[in-house]
């Protein structure tokens, strides 16, 4: 057990977090694709999205101005990500949260959020919102241990033209 708990620390110890920037496409791209490709249900991006204009998107996405882009490293090779884009009315928005499996219950995704948190905080936002696919309860868990509380506002319609998006929302101070 103790060797189990040392293991754990140890691979813990090794994850890092880097700001991307401009030059970094290629790998925030590559991140976003093994999201998409591990998570499917998680996202209302498809993977099939970046063969019918989906790379142009989130190549603006990329681009734009005042945009924050995290990735989780492990020994150099990303396992991990989280996006933060300016919203409306002076919000900020969280995305693309994804933590690969091989690194899930570790505190990573919560380290993303408080990263993407400080930048928000530090542009001078005072409200983050998330959009969240219903039933997708670890992220929902993570984000309510997190400070995030369900705002009752509907998100995007997905793709089964049935189901929307859940707003949730944190007051930053
Ligand atoms: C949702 C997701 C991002 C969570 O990432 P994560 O890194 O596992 O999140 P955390 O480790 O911070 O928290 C998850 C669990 O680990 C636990 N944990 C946190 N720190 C820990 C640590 N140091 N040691 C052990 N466990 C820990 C948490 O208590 C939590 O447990 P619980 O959910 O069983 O109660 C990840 O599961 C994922 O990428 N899912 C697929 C994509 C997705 O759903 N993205 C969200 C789109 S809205």
């Amino acid at each position: 057990m103790d060797h189990l708990a040392s293991i754990c620390d140890r691979i813990a110890g090794m994850l890092t977090l880097r700001v991307l920037t401009m030059n970094d496409w290629p790998l925030w791209r590559d991140v976003r694709l093994a999201a998409l490709t591990e998570a499917p249900h998680a996202f209302k991006s498809r993977l099939a999205d970046w063969h019918r204009g989906g790379e142009e998107r989130w190549h603006a996405r990329w681009e734009m101005p005042d945009a924050h882009h995290v990735v989780a490293l492990l020994d150099g090779r990303a396992v991990g990500m989280a996006d933060g884009v300016p919203g409306d009315d002076g919000t900020r928005e969280l995305k693309s949260v994804w933590v690969s499996p091989e690194v899930r219950g570790r505190g990573v995704g919560e380290r993303l959020i408080a990263a993407v948190e400080t930048w928000a905080l530090q542009s001078g936002a005072t409200v983050l919102r998330l959009t969240v696919i219903p039933g997708n309860e670890p992220a929902i868990a993570l984000y309510q241990r997190n400070g995030f509380v369900a705002s009752g506002e509907l998100g995007d319609l997905l793709a089964d033209g049935v189901t929307r998006e859940h707003v949730m929302k944190k007051a930053l101070h």
